[in-house]
């Protein structure tokens, strides 16, 4: 319930939908058909998607999980267009009070997708006031306060709510309740990413040879976000260093002077792997002082930095902290049994 003052649309609208129109839009598929991987999750959404449209019925609320630039955003934008409805998006941190999401809320039609990117981040009275919407329609507003406190209960269109998040596990199990479908997306297989890079070069009118797209690939983190913005610095590079034309050679040149190794890895990834193995004799090691020494946000490092370094096993979560694994040792050429004592690389 909440007694606020309801804050203007455009405030509350996020940034990001205008940047997306303009800049990720021509990468991004607008159909499920178009889209390329997460096979179960894709099947999942054609199947709620067709019974519904029978049916006439708006979707159920859907939570994506998972790291950033794995599409959860591309997919709230596809169900939209597949549902022939509006996308309205928003962010946690963007709504701070109840109002904000009252001028919202009672803007929306039949049908209509509210998309709330980093719903962790919502404020706990924000979401209190979400828990009548997304379950009755309806929203209550107090009017006065003390005795004289009023409720009055909006009735709203029903609406689908679409949460994306990189860390399911802060949610509050009531919120986490209210989703029909949850779905964790998961890194992209390497032939999957080979599809996408080639997608994107046709669109963007690159030429790009079977080896070159592979080795985009391959480094790309299993996250078609940064195989993309890899795709556009290879072309820069062999636009200026090269014919123009992305072959293996040019896309390796390329990545190397952006510091992506072999495996894929940035210079964020390698400093954290050398601070737990020189600062801390391979670990383990709390995410907090972990990312104190290397002057980064803990959330910075559970949420964007590390889940690929666990996925591919340069680092061990255990009780006590993170480790260094074996990997990890001799992707940076340390010998694992002369665990280093002398702290102070850093
Ligand atoms: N561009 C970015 N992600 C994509 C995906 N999953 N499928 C097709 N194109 C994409």
């Amino acid at each position: 319930m909440i007694n606020e003052e309801v804050n203007s649309f455009s405030e509350i609208l996020e940034k990001d939908s205008i940047l997306d129109a303009e800049d990720h839009l021509t990468l991004r598929p607008r159909r499920l058909s178009e889209y390329i991987g997460q096979d179960k999750v894709v099947e999942t959404l054609n199947i709620a998607i067709e019974a519904a449209l029978q049916r006439k019925e708006p979707l159920e609320h859907i939570l994506f999980n998972g790291p950033p630039g794995l599409g959860k955003t591309t997919l709230a934008h596809i169900i939209a267009n597949e549902m022939g409805t509006k996308i309205i998006t928003s962010s946690g941190p963007a709504l701070e009070k109840g109002g904000d999401l009252m001028g919202l809320l009672t803007h929306m039609e039949k049908g209509d997708v509210f998309f709330i990117d980093e719903i962790h981040r919502m404020p706990k009275v924000v979401e209190e006031f979400l828990y009548p919407a997304m379950e009755d329609f309806a929203v209550d507003f107090i009017f006065d306060k003390g005795v004289h406190a009023r409720t009055h209960r909006y009735r709203l269109e029903q609406f689908t709510l679409i949460g994306a998040t990189t860390r399911a596990g802060l949610l509050s199990s009531p919120l986490r309740e209210r989703f029909g479908i949850t779905r964790d997306l998961d890194f992209y297989m390497e032939k999957d990413l080979i599809r996408i890079v080639k997608r994107s070069a046709s669109i963007l009118s690159i030429i790009i040879d079977d080896e070159g797209a592979y080795e985009i690939s391959r480094r790309a983190r299993g996250t078609p976000r940064v195989a993309n913005r890899l795709l556009k610095r290879v072309r820069d590079f062999a636009q200026v260093r090269a014919n123009g034309d992305i072959t293996r050679n040019v896309a390796m040149d390329a990545l190397e002077l952006e510091g992506i190794d072999e495996s894929g890895l940035g210079e964020t990834d390698r400093k954290l792997l050398q601070a737990i193995i020189w600062n801390y004799k391979g670990g383990p090691v709390g995410i907090e002082a972990l990312a104190a020494t290397l002057q980064l946000e803990a959330d910075v490092l559970i949420e964007v930095v590390e889940p690929y370094l666990l996925k591919t096993g340069f680092i061990i979560r255990t009780s006590q902290g993170r480790k260094a694994s074996e990997r990890a040792f001799s992707h940076l050429n340390i010998p694992y049994q002369n665990k280093p004592d002398t702290p102070g690389l850093f």
